[in-house]
């Protein structure tokens, strides 16, 4: 959501704001606006500005309206894509904001929640606005009261970038609640809301803390209360790139090996039959005391964690609870000293899995994340967890990320396990052979593309699973939702005659999850009575299965791999579906509408 992008150092900082905000494109906005000191007056030896320019829509309208423009070397700029939360997406609305007298210009990501209240008092002291904003509240409280004290004001969430036409010189930057980070090199500072845009361009990055706030200019950084502390940028810009693929999403899905290699790497043994997670050895004892565990998240990384749920209590014998992060975070539960809470998110920077967090720190849970992004907010928040190495996810729709999560929750299940079944020598077994089978479904993804030209007729589809898989039809049905905007529901089989079987028609096709497992036979009993009502049938099924190559219209075949790995294997095909049903139907699928990559107000 929204990205904030900042400059000060000797060169000419318009276009390097533009360039970085380009890097932040795939985490959805619908306008986009920067802020810069453009001349200097021969006369005066003043500089002139700052000058905003803004642009609704893609990016390539705002450089077409920056065309020309440039900016003077050694003074600030700042830039931003706005995804609208308060306000149409205009003009007018897209950040930079201003004060009333034009001197101070600001771009914020986040929220104020007592904007009105403010914007009312404001207005009483004379203040006149422009926009729907609750942004702009943020550049007239700064005016009145300049930005310390002005935030002290502030309920709510921020990352902020400020410039001030009296100090061509300084960014002022602030964080509470929404991330910033700056990249520190050569005498230059760079502001980011996401340490991507600034890949390849330092090596040496402070991820502001929360409440932390100050100032970035040519002579030097001053950051307080806490003391800043420069960190190493692990962020590897070629992983950024997208390669000879045409959208991020395919060539995500195509790293799925990959991802499951990284998350597996140097964490298996076979011969001892064991699992060593070095991101948990911090809290061995604590965690050898665990009655309990509760996982929470959001989305697709919700979907990986209900199938977490299902690993730990098979595998490692410990009830697990799972809640959404949004209604955990306002729910009244009880809390035990010995459970321990799991944090699964991808970005790390969620706004509802990080409140979720804050709650459980507060209330003493030890606190564990399974996160991708190296530094986010919920990797520093949790006490101690296991990073997924799976690379940045650009596109939109979570794919290589669910797989790599589920690899780390089934290592994280056999870490947490006190005995030592075969079973589990059999997974790790096969998790090392897993990302060969993941690949031979992506060399066949020409078959998805034919099945999803086939099935493009229909609006609506069921997903159903059971078992492990029932969770793999959730995601199987979110990813077509939000890829092709077509309507479809993840359901349990067993819960089909309770309710959704009504829906079945000759125009209601279902995607099954039908592999061979315990409860294969209950598949096929679902799948019977769908044929009965001639409802359309595509199955993901296991290789050499005849008896579904005979009950549903359409097979997908997948290898076959253990029951509680499935998932991982059979989600690969439901991401292709979804894919190219978005693309034979015209859609951006890097970048859904309405949708932001990473939602960080809640
Ligand atoms: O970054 P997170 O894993 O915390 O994100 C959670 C959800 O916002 C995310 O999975 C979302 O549902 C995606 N659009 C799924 O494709």
């Amino acid at each position: 959501m929204c990205g904030i992008t900042g400059y000060i150092g000797k060169k000419e900082g318009l276009p390097i704001v533009f360039d970085n905000l380009r890097k932040l494109e795939y985490r959805g906005y619908d306008s986009a606006g920067v802020a810069f000191f453009n001349a200097v007056s021969s006369i005066k030896h003043q500089v002139l500005g700052p000058k905003v320019i803004k642009a609704v829509g893609k990016l390539d309208n705002l450089e077409k309206a920056i065309r020309g423009a440039k900016s003077q070397a050694a003074t600030a700029a700042i830039a931003h894509t706005r995804w609208a939360t308060h306000g149409i997406p205009n003009e007018t609305n897209a950040h930079p904001h201003t004060d009333c007298k034009k001197e101070i210009f600001l771009v914020h990501n986040g929220i104020v929640e007592n904007y009105r209240e403010l914007k009312t008092d404001l207005t009483k002291h004379g203040h006149h606005f422009y926009s729907d904003t609750d942004t702009e509240v943020l550049a007239h409280l700064i005016e009145e009261f300049g930005p310390e004290l002005a935030l002290k004001k502030v309920v709510g969430a921020y990352a902020l970038a400020v410039i001030f036409k009296k100090e061509p010189e300084k960014i002022f930057v602030a964080r509470l609640g929404s991330p910033l980070v700056i990249g520190v090199g050569g005498g230059e500072y760079y502001v980011a809301s996401d340490p991507t845009a600034l890949a390849g361009l330092v090596k040496k990055v402070v991820y502001l803390k929360e409440g932390q706030r100050g100032w970035l200019s040519l002579s030097g950084m001053k950051i307080g209360p806490a003391r800043p502390r420069l960190e190493p940028l692990e962020i590897d810009p070629e992983q950024s790139r997208r390669g000879n693929y045409k959208h991020f999403m395919m060539k995500e899905i195509a790293e799925g090996p990959e991802v499951l290699e990284s998350a597996i790497r140097g964490r298996l043994s076979v011969r001892r039959n064991s699992v060593k997670l070095g991101g948990l050895e911090s809290v061995t004892d604590q965690l050898k005391r665990i009655k309990r565990l509760e996982i929470l998240a959001c989305g697709t990384s919700y979907y990986a964690s209900l199938i977490g749920k299902l690993l730990f209590e098979e595998l490692a014998d410990i009830p697990t609870e799972i809640a959404i992060a949004s209604e955990y975070r306002y729910a009244k539960r009880p809390v035990s000293s010995q459970s321990a809470a799991i944090f699964v998110s991808q970005s790390g920077e969620t706004a509802d899995t990080l409140a979720a967090l804050r709650k459980a720190n507060n209330q003493g849970l030890l606190t564990l994340g399974i996160v991708n992004a190296v530094g986010s907010s919920i990797a520093r928040e949790t006490v101690a967890g296991v990073y997924n190495h799976a690379g940045p996810e650009i596109g939109v729709a979570s794919t290589k990320a669910f797989i790599s999560q589920l690899g780390v929750l089934s290592l994280m299940a056999l870490h947490l396990s006190r005995q030592k079944l075969k079973l589990h020598k059999e997974i790790i077994k096969e998790l090392r052979i897993l990302p060969f089978k993941i690949e031979s479904v992506i060399k066949n993804s020409g078959a998805i593309k034919t099945l999803a030209k086939k099935y493009l007729q229909y609006d609506n589809f069921l997903y159903l699973g059971r078992g492990y898989n029932y969770p793999a039809a959730l995601e199987g049905a979110l990813k077509i939702k939000e890829i092709s905007y077509v309507h479809a529901e993840g359901y349990a089989g067993g819960e089909m005659k309770h309710g959704p079987i009504a829906l079945i028609d000759k125009n209601f096709p279902t995607v099954a999850l039908a592999t061979q497992n315990r409860v294969y036979e209950k598949m096929i009993s679902n799948l019977e009575e769908i044929k009965a009502r001639s409802g359309p049938i595509l199955a993901i099924a296991t290789a050499g299965d005849k008896k579904m190559a005979k009950l549903a219209d359409d097979v997908f075949y997948v290898p076959k791999t253990i029951e509680q790995l499935e998932p991982i294997l059979n989600i690969v095909p439901l991401q292709l579906f979804a894919y190219y049903s978005g693309i034979l139907r015209g859609y951006d699928v890097d970048k859904p509408r309405n949708l932001a990559k990473s939602v960080t107000v809640e």
